[in-house]
């Protein structure tokens, strides 16, 4: 078993590249299919999801544009509790038109909430969300997850642009932390 070692915490290898790049495959295929006619704009948000953005973005073959929204939530392992927006899209090209969430987990649903409700206020014409990880256990929210890479326990994971404390999101594969170790 591959262990990396994050500042003061081990993290265990969990699931390799080639799984979370089926995934993709798979959520590209069904998202080519049903945006065709609609010219989305992808809302990446950041830091995390950049890396599953751009092979998203790679595989998908249908007329789209590309905004970033940057929102900071969690210290370390904990929540901080509050969201912050820390870097703002072009809201005037993003109002009237279909917004499609880019988030790399969904854990709790507050920072989704949060960008939903804020989004929404712009004027948007309609709003889904694509998510690379999520985990049910942990979500407390009703908001409905049209595009789910993968649903996952409730374990803290880093890796494929997911951090721990700003370290790790370079890894190419995910690792799930050990409090064993
Ligand atoms: P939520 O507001 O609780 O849904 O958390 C969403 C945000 O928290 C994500 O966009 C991540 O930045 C971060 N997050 C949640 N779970 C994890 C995890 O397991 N590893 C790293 N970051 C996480
Ligand atoms: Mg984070």
């Amino acid at each position: 078993m591959k262990t990396i070692f994050l500042r003061d915490k081990n993290f265990d290898l969990w699931i390799p590249f080639e799984e979370i790049d089926k995934d993709i495959e798979r959520l590209a295929v069904e998202i080519n299919k049903e945006e065709k006619d609609k010219k989305p704009i992808f809302l990446v948000v950041l830091n995390g999801s950049f890396v599953f953005a751009a092979d998203l973005l790679k595989k998908l073959n249908i007329e789209c544009e590309v905004e970033f929204i940057k929102v900071k939530s969690y210290e370390g392992m904990q929540q901080s509790g509050n969201i912050q927006l820390e870097l703002q899209p072009d809201w005037n090209n993003i109002a009237g038109r279909k917004v499609i969430i880019v988030e790399d987990i969904v854990d709790t649903g507050k920072t989704l909430r949060y960008l939903y409700d804020l989004i929404k206020s712009k004027g948007v014409n309609e709003i889904d969300v694509c998510t690379l990880f999520f985990k049910p256990e942990a979500y407390r929210d009703i908001l409905p997850l049209k595009w789910i890479g993968r649903k996952i326990d409730n374990r803290f994971i880093v890796g494929y642009g997911l951090d721990y404390d700003g370290l790790g999101r370079n890894l190419k594969d995910i690792y799930v932390f050990n409090s064993n170790k």
